[in-house]
């Protein structure tokens, strides 16, 4: 009997419609659109509305995938809803309730996922065992975030990077030999908490806190650990680097996603690169990249997908979909 897989059925994104380019930036600290674009790849972000909540994100790119998928489905049969995010509505409840209930989706069980960057590969490999083990047939997973609430935006060493938006993918199972999740790789180093945290939370000072960075060991980690990651996971499903179609990686940085792809061995044309077009949305860049992919027929079924990130924690993960 075949065994069951996860196979990804639709995906959807969503970026608020305010846009703050790098020369809006340079207006208010001291930077440059040259500098930014030079070190990050970043052209522009979006930043959410006055009231408009991380929820309201997650919504609307929830709304998008139920809208575009391969076959029909209805908010009301989704079993399982995931939400990666580092910038909740509230402390509690969780953010994936209230999504719950702003999309209807009244007969699944809801809750959030917090690794940062690499939330959304957490969320998705969460997931796939709920699915394999037969627990759930359908899950929506989101990452979304409103990060503008957490940056302090008079510090030029951390406020050019960040944006908000959200993206989101419907998972079924699948007893399809040729299509599914086959492979996910996940790790972290709690003792390299302090190089990417916020100042602040609910037991520490009872404040949401503001992003603070050691840039250059974090840009290291990064790109030794993802690349590292990627050669696991494609390990674990007998598979190489050669073998991969395209990669979809954490949009953090373009340097750093050269970094890995060049390691890997991957030409330009395997790599989605949207980070010019959001800057780094955390746990919503991924399914951001993935839905771009998919928009722009990148993503042909049976390919090799690879998903990579890494974030705070550190937290670090990839997954290998054939899709
Ligand atoms: N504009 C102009 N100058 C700046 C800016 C800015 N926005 N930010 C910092 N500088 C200055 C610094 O003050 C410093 O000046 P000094 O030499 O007079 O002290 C100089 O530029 C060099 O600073 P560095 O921090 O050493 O610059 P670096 O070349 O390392 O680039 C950067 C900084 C872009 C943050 C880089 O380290 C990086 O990309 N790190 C990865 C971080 C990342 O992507 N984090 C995202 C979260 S983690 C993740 O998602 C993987």
């Amino acid at each position: 009997m075949s065994k069951i897989k996860s196979v990804i059925i639709a995906t959807g994104s969503y970026l608020p419609s305010k846009i703050v380019t790098n020369d809006d930036l340079s207006k208010t600290v001291e930077t440059s659109d040259e500098w930014i674009f030079e070190r990050t790849g970043i052209k522009k972000r979006h930043i959410a509305a006055e009231g408009e909540l991380t929820s309201d994100l997650a919504s609307q790119a929830a709304l998008q995938a139920i809208k575009s998928c391969e076959k029909t489905i209805s908010a009301k049969e989704i079993d399982l809803i995931i939400v990666a995010t580092t910038t909740p509505d509230l402390t509690f409840p969780a953010t994936a309730t209230t999504l719950q209930a702003k999309i209807g989706a009244s007969n699944a069980f809801a809750f959030d996922v917090q690794a940062v960057c690499s939330g959304f590969v957490y969320a998705l490999n969460i997931a796939d065992n709920f699915i394999k083990s037969g627990q759930v047939r359908n899950a929506l997973v989101v990452g979304a975030e409103t990060l503008s609430r957490i940056v302090d935006w008079s510090d030029r060493n951390s406020c050019v990077l960040f944006g908000d938006g959200a993206g989101a993918v419907i998972l079924e199972a699948t007893t399809d030999n040729n299509r599914g999740i086959l492979a996910s790789k996940l790790s972290s180093d709690g003792s390299l908490n302090e190089i990417l945290k916020t100042d602040g939370g609910p037991s520490f000072n009872q404040k949401a806190g503001f992003i603070n960075m050691a840039g250059r060991e974090v840009f290291k980690h990064a790109v030794d650990k993802m690349t590292k990651s990627v050669i696991d996971a494609l390990a674990l499903a007998n598979l190489k680097t050669s073998d991969i179609d395209l990669l979809v990686p954490h949009q953090a940085n373009a340097r750093i996603l050269a970094s890995v792809a060049s390691k890997l061995g991957l030409t330009d044309d395997k790599i989605i690169l949207t980070v010019q077009d959001h800057a780094n949305t955390s746990a919503a860049s991924i399914p951001l990249a993935l839905d771009y992919a998919n928009k722009n027929k990148r993503l042909k079924k049976e390919d090799l997908i690879v998903l990579e990130a890494l974030g705070g924690g550190l937290t670090w993960g990839s997954i290998i979909i054939r899709w």
